[in-house]
């Protein structure tokens, strides 16, 4: 009986050893499998006389139970000790911050397009729009701008070859938003040609502009607002007092000094510039020119479809990178178009 404690001993400690499955199902093969000490025995009974073969075996059957029981404690806490080691190495701190998605924000040119917009439609303007690829007629023709002038020239002018790659006659990338004036002209009398009189046309025409330059301060690719309000008694003043109103709003600044300097465009007579002082802050007393304006040429207004004994109107085109650059003071042009976030992450 000595015997089979001690068997039954030295398995439970060998179990106990046995830090890994591999190892333990080796144990168990040293006494319960075919040559294991607990089958010799077993095999061993049936040379024992038949009166004692009852007693050992039943004591041998004893410690088989003692040593399998043990052997599935084993098992059960290896099974256990692994499950921990893996759940602590795979653990998740659910109290973590999360890493989240980093935030966008607006273009300074997009904000000041947007604060525009809302401005004018406060005070009754609808927005418009018109394509970057221009007809050479809207661009120039219908806006009185002469065969022979200098804005017309290669040197200022993207035009756009044909597929045999010959300049194309007609088409040009828009050198100015003031096309849209023409384009929503004619879609306004056009709409409401079945009246005897034409409903105030009251329009901004926000946009991508292009010209042959490049620079500080130039770029080939520029924004534009082009302002248009034709009625029955639309005036100079009317045109002072709305560009006026609206740039002491854009700069939230009251005090702001709005000057018109006579000027000359084709599309307007008589035309001026707008230009703008500051009372404080860098630029404190220096003129700084902003905008073309005038009051709209009657060629413009017939190729329009309007009729220039009838109607008057006023007309802007002012420049929104300049308006950005001045309200945040950014010195270069170039920063709006280069898509640098150290830069462009500023404007949240
Ligand atoms: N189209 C002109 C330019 O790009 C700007 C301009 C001047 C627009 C006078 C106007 C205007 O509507 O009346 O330089």
């Amino acid at each position: 009986m000595d015997t089979l404690d001690q068997l039954v001993s030295s398995a439970v400690s060998d179990f106990a050893a046995a830090t890994e499955s591999a190892r333990l199902e080796d144990a168990k093969a040293r006494y319960l499998g075919k040559e294991g000490a607990l089958t010799v025995l077993l095999k061993g009974l049936g040379k024992l006389p038949a009166d004692e073969r009852k007693v050992a075996g039943a004591a041998i059957n004893l410690a088989k139970e003692r040593i399998e029981s043990a052997l599935v404690a084993r098992r059960e806490a290896l099974k256990n000790a692994q499950l921990e080691t893996q759940l602590a190495a795979e653990a998740l701190d659910v109290t973590l911050p999360g890493r989240g998605m980093p935030r966008g924000s607006l273009h300074p040119v997009t904000r000041s397009l947007e604060r525009i917009e809302a401005l004018f439609r406060s005070i009754g303007f609808e927005v418009a729009d018109g394509p970057e690829i221009e007809t050479d007629w809207h661009n120039f023709t219908a806006l009185n701008t002469p065969e022979n002038h200098p804005a017309r020239s290669m040197h200022d002018t993207f035009y756009l070859r044909d597929e045999e790659g010959r300049v194309a006659e007609d088409v040009l990338l828009r050198t100015h938003t003031s096309p849209v004036q023409i384009r929503t002209m004619l879609a306004h009398a056009e709409r409401h040609k079945h009246l005897d009189r034409l409903p105030e046309l009251r329009v901004i025409c926000p946009g991508r502009v292009y010209r042959v330059d490049s620079d500080a301060t130039h770029s080939p690719m520029f924004h534009q607002v082009e302002g248009l309000w034709i009625g029955e008694q639309v005036s100079f003043a009317d045109l002072k007092g709305v560009v006026a109103d609206f740039l002491r709003r854009f700069f939230e600044s009251d005090d702001l000094k709005v000057r018109f300097r006579p000027s000359f465009f084709p599309f307007t007579e008589p035309s001026a510039e707008i230009d703008v002082a500051f009372m404080s802050g860098p630029l404190e007393g220096r003129w700084l020119e902003i905008a073309g304006c005038g009051m709209v040429h009657p060629n413009v207004l017939r190729f329009g479809g309007f009729d220039p004994e009838k109607y008057t109107g006023f007309a802007f085109g002012m420049g929104p990178d300049r308006l950005t650059m001045l309200r945040y003071s950014i010195p270069d042009l170039r920063l709006f178009f280069e898509g640098d976030l150290r830069f462009l992450s500023q404007f949240h």
